[in-house]
């Protein structure tokens, strides 16, 4: 009987699940090393698919990772400062269409899939990246 009462006390002081309510995306997109595995993995995605790989045809895919990684890491609320150009003036050049970012967002998609990211926090992210269209299609 004392045990029973011992387990009850103990589940009901147990904290409840709380669904990650004070975490912020960025660690529930795994932090540094989650965020630079779903831009690596999103990357070599943009450069193997054929509806968009001739955009990438003449990048330093290192240095685009890195400004990626800044830019979600700044945006789901990590630690750090993106550094790179606005996307207007980054994508300018590209003369890019709907198509194409979505085409994009969802190889983005893919790779949180991959990395096994619940979809929930996956939407969270295209939340973000969504208004971007903006700035990046321009046809
Ligand atoms: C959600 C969508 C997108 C995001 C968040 C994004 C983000 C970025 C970032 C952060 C940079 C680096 C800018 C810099 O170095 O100053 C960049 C560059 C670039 N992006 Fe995007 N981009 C997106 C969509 C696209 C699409 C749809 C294409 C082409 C189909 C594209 C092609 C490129 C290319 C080629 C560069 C390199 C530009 C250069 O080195 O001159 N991006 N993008």
């Amino acid at each position: 009987m004392k045990r029973a009462l011992a387990i009850v006390m103990v589940l009901a002081l147990w904290p409840l699940p709380r669904a990650h309510a004070d975490e912020t995306l960025y660690l529930r997109l795994g932090g540094k090393t989650g965020v630079a595995h779903i831009v690596a993995e999103s990357v070599s995605l943009w450069m193997a698919d054929p509806r968009v790989a001739s955009d990438f045809g003449n990048i330093n895919p290192d240095h685009l990772k890195m400004r990626l990684e800044e830019q979600i890491c700044q945006i789901t609320g990590g630690p750090c400062v993106y550094r790179g150009r606005p996307m207007k003036a980054a994508h300018a050049a590209l003369n890019l269409t709907q198509a194409k970012f979505n085409a994009v967002a969802e190889d983005v998609q893919t790779a949180m899939d991959h990395a096994g990211i619940p979809y929930r926090t996956q939407n969270q992210l295209m939340a973000l990246l969504a208004p971007m269209q903006r700035d990046i299609a321009v046809r």
